[in-house]
């Protein structure tokens, strides 16, 4: 019997591509484009994948991304991610992608949206997933490396949804990103910043006042600060959580510290997503099973949980209404 949190209809809001990519692929596409790399499995490298903090998480993220070089390359590792997410319930996807971390291979602009492209504009007719595109600005590149990407991506502005603020948060608060944000606004680009994750509730306040994102990513030191958590609460501001991922990099210690009971019962709008699945020990369904197992996700509040990632999304109306439906119906 299939699991009823993988079956269970959802969006997932806060999905990086390239944290997608198994160590299967990272093989097969290092063997494809002749790239060198410094483990000798598979087996091995996923044996690697034991991290203290995002900064080692993101050491080697970055390192397997050097595999990344044509077009085919992204439009693979999209279809192997959308394949993946069908089993785990996803019918709508919010797709995170990082262009700054692929400029210094020499990956244009062009060959990363004609590649993702080529895989998200078949993801509905192919996978039932309504798809979109978020490109994150690297927040240790500074403001105006931000910037200088932005403006090479707005002759592809028709196909993205929106952009983000990833990478390591400590010591990069979003403050240094209001210029880059004030531009993809008046572009009409939605706007959500990875905040409050290792870095203060500070960083919130900033991401919402400085930058107006619509969303928060993972957000959970929020919890720090009871006049941010009231705000959040008021405004009914998403935040995207990622447990198997807070978990993996030690934001929690244990599953005991992971806050999602208690965001519940402070109603906040949250949704569970998988961050970095080929990294973390799981996609998107399998961290609400996780959530069920060890932080008191019952079957009502997953329902909750799933309505509000359709709630919280820039999807289409319409679909976000069958999406809804379609939930309304499960089970
Ligand atoms: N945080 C910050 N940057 C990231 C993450 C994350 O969880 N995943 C990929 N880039
Ligand atoms: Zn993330």
């Amino acid at each position: 019997m299939i699991q009823p949190e993988m079956a269970l209809p959802k969006a997932e809001l806060h999905l990086h591509i390239e944290g997608t990519m198994e160590p299967d692929l990272v093989f097969r596409l290092a063997r494809r484009n002749d790239v060198p790399l410094r483990f000798a499995s598979p087996e091995a490298l996923a044996g690697a994948y034991r991290f203290t903090s995002l900064q080692s998480f993101l050491d080697i993220y970055y390192e397997n991304m050097a595999v990344l070089r044509q077009a085919e390359d992204f439009t693979e590792l999209a279809d192997d991610y959308l394949r993946r997410a069908r089993e785990q319930g996803v019918r709508h996807a919010e797709i995170f992608f990082d262009p700054q971390a692929h400029r210094s291979r020499g990956v244009s602009a062009q060959a990363l949206m004609t590649g993702l492209g080529e895989s998200l504009s078949k993801s509905l007719d192919r996978f039932g997933i309504s798809t979109g595109l978020i490109l994150c600005f690297l927040r240790d590149q500074g403001g105006e490396a931000a910037m200088e990407c932005l403006r090479e991506f707005l002759p592809y502005r028709d196909q993205l949804l929106g952009v983000g603020l990833d990478s390591a948060e400590v010591g990069h608060p979003p403050s240094d990103f209001r210029a880059v944000f004030e531009v993809a606004r008046a572009e009409g680009l939605h706007l959500v910043a990875h905040a409050g994750e290792e870095g203060p509730p500070e960083y919130v306040w900033q991401a919402l006042d400085l930058l107006g994102v619509e969303r928060i990513d993972h957000g959970v030191r929020c919890l720090e600060d009871p006049d941010l958590v009231r705000r959040l609460r008021d405004e009914a501001v998403p935040l995207t959580l990622c447990p198997l991922s807070n978990l993996r990099l030690k934001v929690f210690d244990s599953w005991e510290q992971f806050p999602l009971r208690r965001m519940l019962a402070e109603n906040l709008v949250v949704s569970i997503n998988s961050d970095d699945p080929a990294y973390f020990g799981g996609y998107v369904g399998d961290n609400y099973a996780a959530a069920s197992r060890h932080a008191g996700l019952d079957p009502a509040a997953a329902r909750r949980v799933a309505a509000a990632s359709f709630e919280a999304s820039f999807i289409d109306p319409a679909r976000r209404a069958d999406c809804l439906a379609e939930l309304a119906a499960f089970g």
